[in-house]
């Protein structure tokens, strides 16, 4: 494992980061005290919310751990289509019984106010999604001993967050599960993006950074399989949701596994940016249609997804998962980090057999 992840954790295994819930500190200690590392969400929490957290998983464990922090976004949505699109969710608050949210309400995650805790007291390791910090705030990371990861899904991207001073990437390909960290969104770009593999290969030849790899993996030989395309640590996301410890909704965690719900996409359906869950009723009707506008449709389904969930319906839930989900596996978090790591060897030593002249 390369030098900047050396010492914090005894596998190269990344519990990754969940906002809405999943990765609660019960997760996060029970990864870190298995050998991998955990990170908490930061994301749609208070600054004060995010920090109790970080107090929680110092109680519950002496381990490294990570915090995830969402980067403030540019408010550059079309007002009109966010009505179009309020219109066109009429029919859903109605069968739930509850009013649409505001599109324009402060929409703030609290950047500022979560990166100065962080610097008044410092956690192992801090991440960043949907964009790069500066350099400045990566330096004072840096001078507090943090170790700073960017998440990049292209090679520009990982050559910008490489030039502000990042400490490490984690390099998101388009299998991953919940949202593309993309660092603008591109209403124009469609859809799609580029698979784990090709893309660690693509930022391995241009940057010279530690590479944190996600996207699909739920085995231990995926993991060995992206460590020997360049990556340094594999970053699991779906496969942690179905653990006791997760607080991912029961529904949410069943409806992995179950048959109704064969495959994934990358929608906008419930939060304006690209997002990849399970394909339910709702993103089958909203997604063809739904604006780029993040955070404004994050605030105006808000209370649509939590009816939709008080109600037990998972046809109109956000259920964010990778593209790997039917290989999900409900073990608590410290036996599958074990597992993952035990896959992992006998992966290799599958190959180095297969390889043996
Ligand atoms: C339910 C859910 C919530 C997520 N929330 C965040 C988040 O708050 N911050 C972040 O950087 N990534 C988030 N992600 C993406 C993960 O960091 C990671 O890229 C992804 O889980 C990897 O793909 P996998 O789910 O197939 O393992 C989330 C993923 C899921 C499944």
């Amino acid at each position: 494992m390369s030098l900047a992840l050396t010492g914090l954790c005894r596998y190269p295994i990344v519990q990754a980061p969940m906002a809405g819930g999943a990765s609660r500190p019960e997760l996060v200690a029970a990864v870190g005290e298995a050998g991998g590392i955990g990170f908490l969400a930061a994301g749609y929490k208070t600054a004060d919310g995010m920090y109790n957290e970080v107090k929680q998983v110092r109680r519950t464990t002496g381990r490294s751990f990570g915090v995830n922090l969402f980067m403030p976004q540019p408010l550059v949505a079309d007002p009109s289509a966010v009505e179009v699109y309020r219109h066109q969710l009429a029919g859903e608050a109605t069968w739930y019984g509850t009013p649409l949210g505001d599109p324009d309400a402060d929409g703030d995650d609290g950047y500022e106010a979560k990166v100065a805790i962080l610097l008044e007291d410092p956690v192992p390791v801090v991440s960043f999604t949907f964009g790069c910090p500066s350099r400045e705030v990566l330096d004072a990371f840096a001078a507090a001993g943090t170790l700073t990861v960017v998440t990049v899904t292209s090679p520009q991207e990982a050559r910008n967050a490489q030039w502000a001073g990042a400490g490490a990437l984690c390099v998101q390909g388009t299998e991953a599960g919940g949202h593309q960290s993309t660092h603008r969104d591109d209403p124009q770009a469609g859809l799609t993006g580029t698979g784990l593999l090709s893309l660690v290969a693509e930022v391995r030849a241009c940057v010279d950074l530690p590479v944190i790899a996600a996207g699909g993996l739920m085995l231990g030989s995926q993991i060995t399989a992206v460590l020997a395309a360049g990556a340094d640590a594999a970053q699991l996301g779906t496969a942690f949701l179905p653990c006791p410890e997760s607080g991912a909704h029961p529904l949410h965690k069943q409806a992995l596994t179950n048959p109704l719900f064969v495959t994934t996409t990358l929608t906008r359906a419930f939060s304006g940016r690209p997002a990849r869950g399970l394909v339910n009723r709702f993103v089958r009707e909203h997604g063809p249609y739904a604006p780029a506008a993040y955070p404004q449709v994050h605030q105006l389904t808000s209370g649509l997804r939590t009816a939709a969930a008080q109600a037990g319906d998972a046809q109109g839930m956000a259920l964010w998962a990778g593209q790997g989900h039917r290989m999900a596996r409900e073990l608590p978090a410290g036996e599958l980090v074990g597992l993952l790591a035990a896959e992992m060897e006998a992966a290799r030593a599958a190959v180095s057999v297969r390889s043996a002249p």
